[in-house]
């Protein structure tokens, strides 16, 4: 068995083994998470990487403990320094949660409450966490928005979340989420949402906030530039499960999974604009949770699929350059064209 913190060159903060999370609908289980593995180090910031749909937020959202009905994680380990966090009591997980593990959530609207101001929302962390009085947590919290590169942050600790523009509520979330110094900090997809010049500002602000607080992170995003920019290491996602892990340097000079190589292909040649990077060039879609395939869950739209890859599904490998994937090709049961080349296909 191929263990993620097998790539680690650093000791790992945080590591996942064998996570399932699963949607029970009327009809059918949706296995939104299947069987994930992944780490973490100390101080080092891992990207998940997948088209809409892979399980992203949901891997996150089980870290968190957060999953509500009708989903439920099935079974795995999240070690969180070492203890498992599904071992733990909801009470010592309310604990857990914004004090050593905060999240910026995909939708920063809804995760803003719009009866309060910005000041009183991150002032709460403190109150909370710290047990510091109102006037102390308030004053905090206009250090923080200073530390995110809010202009005005005295005026603007006293404004409703509806003042504020799309990039500076963005940074709102940001400080709530540094508020009490994480030890491992999550972001779901934090710039998506915004214009191209404001997401290379928080982008270099959270790099910025991770060299000076030591912190770790998981950065979310269906973007393999922003991967390139800010990541360590990068696990992709294919439909629930993990199919390439790898260093990011190794996974841009040597990509070996089909769809790794088919995300790679889907960045412009000369990438400078990060903003509009799709990853609409891989044919086909992903199938219906109703109609997984047997074998390898990317074999409908693979290049390469032999008849191994519709019969069975690949368990994840090590390479010799240090990649764990989860291919056929890299097996010796491998019984299609011997001498393969997945690059091949690299337009990049
Ligand atoms: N409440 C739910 N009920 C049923 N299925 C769900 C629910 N929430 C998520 N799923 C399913 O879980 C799978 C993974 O969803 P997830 O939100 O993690 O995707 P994602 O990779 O974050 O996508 P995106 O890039 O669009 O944010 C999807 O197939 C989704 O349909
Ligand atoms: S196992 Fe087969 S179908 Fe799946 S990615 Fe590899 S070659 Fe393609
Ligand atoms: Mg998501």
């Amino acid at each position: 068995m191929v263990k993620a913190t097998d790539i680690l060159d650093e000791q790992p903060i945080l590591e996942v083994k064998d996570l399932q999370t699963s949607f029970f609908t009327e009809k059918f289980e949706v296995k939104a998470v299947d069987g994930v593995n992944f780490a973490v180090p100390k101080g080092k910031t891992l990207g998940i990487v997948g088209e809409s749909g892979s399980g992203k937020s949901i891997t996150s959202l089980s870290v968190l403990r957060l999953i509500q009905d009708p989903g439920k994680i099935k079974g795995g380990e999240i070690l969180f320094k070492g203890e498992n966090l599904l071992d733990k009591s909801e009470a010592q997980m309310r604990k857990i949660r914004g004090n050593e593990i905060s999240m910026i959530f995909q939708e920063p609207m809804t995760s803003l409450n719009p009866v309060y101001t910005v000041g009183q929302q991150i002032s709460e962390a403190y109150m909370i966490h710290q047990n510091m009085s109102k006037k102390e947590a308030m004053l905090r919290s206009t250090e923080m928005l200073e530390l995110v590169g809010i202009p005005s942050p005295k005026q603007r600790v006293k404004q409703y979340p509806h003042e504020l523009s799309g990039g500076m509520r963005q940074r709102v979330m940001i400080a709530m989420a540094l508020a009490c110094d994480p030890e491992l900090l999550i972001a779901d997809e934090p710039t998506t949402a915004l214009d191209v010049t404001i997401q290379a500002q928080i982008l270099e602000l959270m790099k910025d906030l991770q060299d000076r607080l030591g912190m770790s992170i998981i950065m979310i995003t269906h973007d393999l530039g922003v991967v390139a920019e800010t990541c360590d290491y990068v696990a992709v996602m294919y439909m629930g499960k993990v199919v390439e892990y790898a260093s990011v340097t190794d996974l841009f000079k040597n990509p070996k999974h089909p769809y790794t190589v088919g995300l790679l292909n889907s960045l412009p040649r000369h990438d400078v604009d990060l903003g509009d990077v799709e990853l609409n060039v891989i044919k086909g879609s992903v199938p219906s949770p109703d109609n997984i395939p047997t074998g390898c869950r990317f074999a409908p739209r693979c290049p390469f699929a032999s008849d191994i890859c519709h019969e069975k599904l690949p368990h994840l490998e090590q390479s010799e350059e240090g990649n764990q994937i989860r291919c056929w090709i890299y097996t010796d049961e491998w019984d299609g064209d011997p001498e393969v080349n997945v690059n091949d296909q690299r337009s990049t």
